[in-house]
């Protein structure tokens, strides 16, 4: 069998994709009204839902404003960092006492609460300038501290709850069943990422490995595949250095790791999809798929998916492969496709590295263009591939019923996000939903809760953007074609115009440049450089501070610390 392997250019420049993308995706006017009229319902749909139901009752039950929960919950943000009960109270009489919230520049906990206050400023519950700590300590006045403790816990209750279906995977699928018997599949995400060593990767494996266990005693015998139940990992929890320069380590212990957990969802005929983490683990992530796509072991089961996001320049060719993998190997797989949460990080860090240009579109409207171009080439490969659009956006999800009719695929969403929107989906025409829930405890929320904080209060989200009733509908409706089209037009390349380019981020001087080690062709580029350097080299001589020092006698010799053969 010749098995391809996938390549190509890291960051490509967005004038030719996008481009290539509208050329690739015209809007017929016929298209773009049904489109629109079924994205305006739903839309309606979901302004017309009570909002934040959980939420209200929590607020009633202490008689608070919702300006006061919301400053109680950046509150609550904070606490979920802190194992213990006893220092949660002493943080919370600490904050509650100084009054002052204003966190140095970079800090996590300040991230935390610009973020969850962006919602409450996107919804205009608060408004400009007001802060969480003056809201607080007028609540302070008013109920007294004890009062506000006990809020204090309750919000982080509400938060820990409406993000996390439940802390045990056994807990989790008792709360799922409300939501099965309405028809919703499930795909459980044991929290944890990024293991920082051999002992966290242990744990979130055999985490993973009893919930597999765990979900597949439970589920239904003799369902057709995509109706089973399933899990989806992330796999920079199964190996502290999950990077392409470790490629030789990680195809030796991350792929036995991940197979045995792929051998244990075969064997009880689950869905397994590895998640989609960071732009430069992309290659890494494809190269270990590859194997998995590969294994006897595997072959036979239609379960074993992947995610792939859209914001990425690669995307389109990423699924490309799959369906080429597919080909090749005689199996089926499927696909889900995000538009991708990691932006901020992926931008920060092409500058911080001084690559090239970004991996990711920097305007919007090219990512969910490229996500309709990525939808159009999976519907194309259905039966090879079954397509899963994960996706919270009214007009992304019309036009995918529009293009894909309502078979062979599935929508998905996230356990606390996109549920008025899913209603009116299922009710209007029952194409099949499932719902991706994160199992865990509060001390691996923090990096899944930022990016859903993120998300929710980005004012270029739909999910942010539906609540504002400041925007009307048809802003809501606009297609990316036609945001990009005029400006492709002009000859203005579709990038925003106030991020940076790696090369200029410093005003007076050009940025160092770098190599992504992420990417196979600059890995090799550095290696191969190194190589010249090896050695052995004999020192008589150093430049210091300007004066060229010659020097005699006893010779030392100095190696590689890592390495002492060198
Ligand atoms: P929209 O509001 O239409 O899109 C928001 C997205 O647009 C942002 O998240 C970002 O991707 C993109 N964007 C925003 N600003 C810009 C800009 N200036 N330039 C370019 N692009 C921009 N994410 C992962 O990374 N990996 C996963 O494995 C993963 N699994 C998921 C599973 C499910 C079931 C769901 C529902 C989501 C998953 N996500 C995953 C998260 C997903 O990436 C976000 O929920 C998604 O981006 C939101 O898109 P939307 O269509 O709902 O919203
Ligand atoms: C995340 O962890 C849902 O995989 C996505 O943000």
């Amino acid at each position: 069998m010749n098995i391809p392997h996938f390549h190509a250019e890291y960051a490509p420049s967005d004038m030719t994709l996008v481009r290539a993308m509208l050329a690739r995706n015209p809007v017929d006017a016929k298209f773009k009204e049904k489109v629109q009229s079924r994205a305006l319902s739903y839309v309606e749909a979901i302004r017309g839902a009570p909002k934040g139901a959980g939420l209200e009752d929590f607020m009633q039950e202490y008689s608070l404003t919702t300006k006061e929960g919301l400053a109680l919950m950046v509150l609550a943000e904070a606490l979920l960092r802190i194992p213990d009960e006893e220092t949660q109270d002493k943080l919370i009489a600490d904050k509650l006492g100084e009054g002052e919230w204003e966190a140095p520049d970079g800090d996590e906990g300040w991230l935390l609460m610009a973020a969850s206050w962006g919602i409450g400023l996107s919804a205009r519950i608060v408004r400009p300038g007001e802060t969480p700590g003056g809201v607080i300590k007028n609540l302070v006045r008013r109920v007294g501290s004890p009062a506000v403790r006990i809020g204090t816990r309750q919000a982080m209750n509400y938060l820990g709850r409406n993000f996390v279906l439940g802390q045990t995977i056994e807990d989790a699928m008792d709360r799922a069943k409300k939501q099965e018997k309405k028809g919703f599949r499930y795909s459980y995400d044991m929290l944890g990422e990024g293991a920082r060593n051999q002992h966290d990767a242990k744990a979130y494996f055999d985490a993973y490995s009893h919930a597999i266990d765990a979900i597949g005693a439970r589920a239904k015998s003799n369902q057709p595949p995509e109706d089973r139940p399933g899990i989806s990992v992330k796999l920079s929890a199964l190996h502290p250095r999950y990077y392409l320069k470790n490629r030789a380590e990680i195809m030796e212990t991350l792929v036995s790791r991940v197979l045995d957990l792929a051998k244990r969802a075969k064997a009880e005929d689950l869905n397994f999809t590895v998640d989609a983490e960071e732009a430069d683990r992309l290659e890494v992530s494809l190269e270990i798929f590859r194997e998995l796509a590969t294994a006897e072991e595997l072959s036979g089961w239609d379960g074993l998916g992947l995610a792939v996001q859209a914001y990425q320049k690669r995307a389109p060719g990423v699924i490309q492969y799959i369906d080429d993998l597919a080909q090749a190997t005689g199996r089926k797989f499927m696909v889900r496709l995000v538009k991708g949460a990691y932006w901020d990080t992926e931008i920060k860090r092409a500058q911080e590295r001084g690559i090239d240009d970004f991996p990711v579109f920097t305007r919007k409207p090219a990512t969910d263009l490229c996500y309709l171009d990525c939808a159009r080439i999976l519907l194309d490969a259905r039966p090879r591939i079954f397509p899963q659009f994960a996706t919270h956006n009214a007009l992304t999800m019309a036009a995918i019923i529009e293009m894909g009719g309502t078979d062979g695929y599935e929508f998905q969403r996230l356990h606390g996000m996109g549920e008025p929107l899913y209603d009116a989906q299922v009710h209007d025409d029952g194409i099949p939903v499932r719902i991706y829930a994160p199992v865990g405890g509060y001390k691996d929320l923090l990096a899944y809760l930022v990016r859903r904080m993120l998300e929710n209060a980005a004012n270029s989200s739909f999910v942010a953007q539906v609540l504002d009733d400041r925007i009307p509908n048809e802003d809501l409706l606009e297609f990316p074609q036609e945001e990009l089209r005029p400006g492709i037009e002009a000859g203005d390349p579709p990038v925003h115009p106030l991020i940076r380019t790696p090369d200029k981020i410093y005003p007076l001087r050009k940025n160092s440049k770098g190599l992504e080690l992420g990417h196979g062709p600059h890995l090799a580029e550095i290696r191969a450089e190194i190589q010249k350097f090896r050695g052995p080299w004999h020192t008589l001589n150093a430049l210091i501070d300007g004066v060229d020092h010659r020097f005699e006698g006893e010779k030392l010799p100095i190696v590689n610390p890592s390495r002492l053969d060198q």
